[in-house]
């Protein structure tokens, strides 16, 4: 393999990507290279003529083919920025996407508002039994946040992250995306206040957290099974059992509507990113299962994206 620059290396493999179909062939081909050579992408720009090694520039080349033929290039780097976070993911679980991150803006909103806490407050007080928390007794006024589905935990860990004194419950069916959330709670030392469990969200969440629980948040499957087919092969081939929602796209919500009403507290709220056009769906759904609902948020390219929803707080005394 002969000598090549940082700035060869990065002209080439910018082309053979654009040619493959990748939308970002430079943004990809910079990190790619960043990430075999342990550089910043600003320092890739001072050193450009740099020669790789050859086993440099073999590490780069087997990464941008493997891009090229349309592998995620999360999967390539073993991370993902989410928010404030680096995370790391692994293929077999959903890569977080940017969308998401308006969802913990609402949770950390709603968590961190004084109007919404003194109703805690209120509730925790008629509660004669104090949550249950990874064998420890949660004193009461923590808030206590679900998250289903979480995947590598990017709900999960950035609401623990921001609200320093709530209570987090992570659950995925999926074993391997609970060891990974469960990893990436360890590095970034918010273990201490997360419970993680596996398995179907309806058969796994404990009895004693139900009418106990503040906030419900999910990021489901919401895509139509029929829709899959159609989508970028980077999601197609890869995160297709991750996003599946079913005939009609809104299995899940079917499921996880009525399982809310169930566990959270009078006044808990339940926020939902859902897919474009499935607002009135559910809304439909959400007015079967007496939520009333308190806001719609679009995403940067304006489309409904997060559902909140409120349990009706006729009945304080539940909790
Ligand atoms: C679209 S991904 C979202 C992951 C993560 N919340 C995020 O935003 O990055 C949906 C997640 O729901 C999980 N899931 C699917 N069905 C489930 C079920 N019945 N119970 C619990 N988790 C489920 C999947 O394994 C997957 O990790």
């Amino acid at each position: 393999m002969s000598e090549l620059t940082l700035k060869e290396v990065l002209n080439s493999s910018v082309r053979y990507l654009a040619e493959a179909g990748i939308s970002t062939p430079r943004q990809d081909a910079e990190i790619l290279i960043s990430h075999v050579l342990g550089l910043s992408r600003v320092d890739l720009y001072l050193n450009f003529h740099w020669t790789l090694t050859p086993q440099e520039h073999q590490a780069v080349e087997e990464l941008i083919r493997e891009r090229g033929q349309r592998y995620p290039l999360q999967y390539l780097t073993g991370e993902v920025a989410f928010g404030g976070l680096i995370l790391r993911i692994e293929p077999g679980v959903f890569i977080p996407r940017p969308e998401t991150e308006l969802l913990v803006e609402c949770a950390v909103g709603v968590l961190g508002s004084s109007e919404f806490r003194s109703s805690i407050v209120r509730a925790n007080s008629s509660c004669p039994f104090p949550v249950m928390n990874a064998g420890r007794r949660t004193g009461s006024g923590s808030p206590v946040v679900l998250d289903v589905g979480t995947g590598c935990g990017a709900i999960a860990l950035s609401v623990a992250r921001e609200v320093k004194d709530c209570l987090v419950y992570a659950l995925d069916i999926s074993a391997q995306a609970i060891d990974l959330a469960r990893f990436n709670a360890q590095k970034l030392g918010l273990q201490e206040r997360i419970t993680f469990l596996v398995g179907d969200f309806v058969q796994i969440t404990p009895a004693e957290l139900r009418g106990k629980v503040d906030l419900v948040a999910s990021n489901p499957p919401y895509i139509k099974k029929s829709d899959i087919a159609r989508l970028e092969p980077e999601v197609r081939d890869y995160e297709a059992a991750a996003i599946d929602g079913g005939k009609d796209g809104l299995a899940y919500f079917r499921r996880l509507l009525p399982f809310a009403q169930q566990f959270l507290a009078p006044g808990g709220q339940l926020l939902l990113e859902i897919g474009e056009g499935q607002v009135q769906e559910i809304l439909h759904l959400a007015e079967q299962t007496s939520f009333e609902l308190v806001g719609i948020h679009q995403d940067l390219g304006g489309i409904d994206r997060i559902i909140q929803l409120r349990k009706k707080s006729h009945c304080l005394n539940q909790r």
